[in-house]
């Protein structure tokens, strides 16, 4: 099923992310043989069905910008059959009540709708305006970075991603949004049970974390911050006329957000934002020390720090795939024959790592020129859902990853490498332990 939270060992993430080949780490083979193979190819989706698999790098653009493929599966679902979605949902322990906040999230929608919520949003999520989070950001870091030593084990190891790559980026998230930091932990608790998969829990804190948005809102209706749902009471689309059904609760006038449609983006703010990035911040530390001569570049020269992060994205991007998108008629994709609801999955990582895009595509090179061009890679995706924090994301890296070293400059791995990576990946896209000397 096609939901915001799919789970892969149990772990959820917004966009689809299972069965991708990620690259190696540490040497050995990656996903660079697609650039040889055939870019578009055969494949049954982890649910079943038939299935498209898209990898070079022109290919996956071209179908993230095609028009035919919706990001919305239910509108190709016959008359009264159920939203296939559901089903994903309420195995995650997410209660009827809440599905359509996950249901109507950005992410799954389609213009016009799409194009209405995301003009109410975007202006939140600008360069510019994200920047001024930077010195909360720095803030946060700083206090984490100050208490690893005290979660240093008997033998003096501390995990990065226990006490600082998940910590971060929700406490990040919090900031934006503007929740007081006493609740924090409803964030942070949501989160973690939704990545552990504790169903049960979630029954209860997901109405629970709605009720707290829709406290939130009341709040700044009336006393307006400089926050985000300050920003999302604020924000007209004058332009937006995408008839009564615009927003899950509908209503005439959709040229403002409605109270739903603000907790369903502030739910997905942490689906979409908070593991992404918290891998990001493991996969790219990991990356790093695994390669001492890309590691001593960043520690002699740290005005490379946002061309590293582009590449770690390229290399080690958290999100292996985009989420599937679905043919709304019969169509042709490079010469192959695609029929109307069948899926195709494109894969983030194998197009960053397309030999026909780059030189050497698996080596890890901060230096490249091309991580100061927009087309070095996907991770973020491309078109219409191209990620909505992907400022956020690259501001928190390169203040965590400078932050880190500064701090710890004889940072030490404290394990084997190859012990790090869960399951069948070679790569740590998603990393659960980050074990670390401090130096
Ligand atoms: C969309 C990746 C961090 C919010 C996406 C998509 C990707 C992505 C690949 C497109 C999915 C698709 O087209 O199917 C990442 C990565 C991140 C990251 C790699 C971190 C390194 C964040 C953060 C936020 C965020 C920090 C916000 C706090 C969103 C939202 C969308 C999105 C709301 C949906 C946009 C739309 O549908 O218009 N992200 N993301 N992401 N991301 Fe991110």
């Amino acid at each position: 099923p096609e939901v915001p939270v799919r789970t892969r060992k149990g772990r959820p993430t917004m966009p689809n992310d299972q069965a991708a080949a990620p690259p190696a780490l540490v040497a050995a083979p990656g996903p660079a043989e697609h650039a040889g193979g055939c870019p578009v190819r055969e494949s049954r989706t982890p649910d079943g069905t038939m299935g498209w698999v898209v990898s070079g790098f022109a290919e996956v653009r071209d179908v993230l910008t095609d028009p035919r493929l919706t990001s919305a599966p239910s509108t190709l679902a016959a008359d009264g059959s159920p939203d296939p979605r559901i089903a994903g949902l309420t195995a995650l322990g997410l209660p009827p009540e809440t599905h359509h906040y996950f249901l109507n999230a950005i992410v799954d929608l389609d213009p016009p709708r799409h194009t209405r919520l995301r003009r109410l949003v975007s202006h939140e999520f600008t360069a510019r305006r994200i920047q001024l989070l930077a010195p909360s950001i720095e803030l946060i870091t700083d206090r984490l970075l100050d208490e690893l030593p005290d979660h240093r084990d008997e033998f003096g190891v501390v995990d990065l991603v226990e006490h600082f790559a998940y910590p971060l980026p929700v406490a990040v998230i919090c900031e934006l949004v503007g929740v007081p930091e006493p609740d924090r932990h409803l964030w942070s608790d949501w989160s973690r049970n939704l990545t552990a998969g504790h169903t049960e829990r979630l029954r209860t804190a997901t109405p629970a974390l709605v009720r707290h948005v829709r406290e939130l809102i009341d709040r700044r209706r009336a006393e307006p911050g400089n926050d985000l749902i300050s920003g999302m009471l604020q924000a007209r689309d004058d332009s937006a006329n995408v008839g009564p059904d615009s927003g899950p609760d509908g209503g005439p006038s959709n040229a403002a957000m409605s109270e739903d449609e603000m907790v369903s983006m502030t739910l997905i703010l942490v689906l979409a934002g908070h593991e992404t990035t918290a891998h990001l911040i493991a996969n790219g530390t990991l990356a790093l020390l695994t390669h001492p001569d890309q590691l001593a570049l960043l520690h002699q020269d740290r005005t490379l720090l946002p061309h590293a992060v582009e590449e770690l994205l390229r290399w080690c991007g958290p999100v292996p795939s985009a989420r599937l998108r679905y043919a709304d008629r019969d169509l042709v994709l490079r010469g192959v024959h695609i029929r109307r609801g069948e899926a195709v999955h494109p894969h983030l990582d194998a197009a960053n790592l397309d030999l026909r895009h780059h030189d050497r595509a698996k080596r890890l090179d901060l230096t490249r020129k091309r991580a100061a061009q927009a087309d070095h890679h996907l991770s973020f995706g491309y078109g219409i859902h191209f990620c909505l924090g992907a400022a956020l994301a690259r501001l928190e890296a390169a203040i965590a990853f400078g932050r880190l070293l500064d701090r710890y400059p004889g940072l030490a791995l404290a394990a084997d490498p190859g012990t790090l990576i869960p399951g069948d990946r070679p790569v740590g896209w998603e990393l659960n332990h980050l074990p670390l000397r401090l130096g």
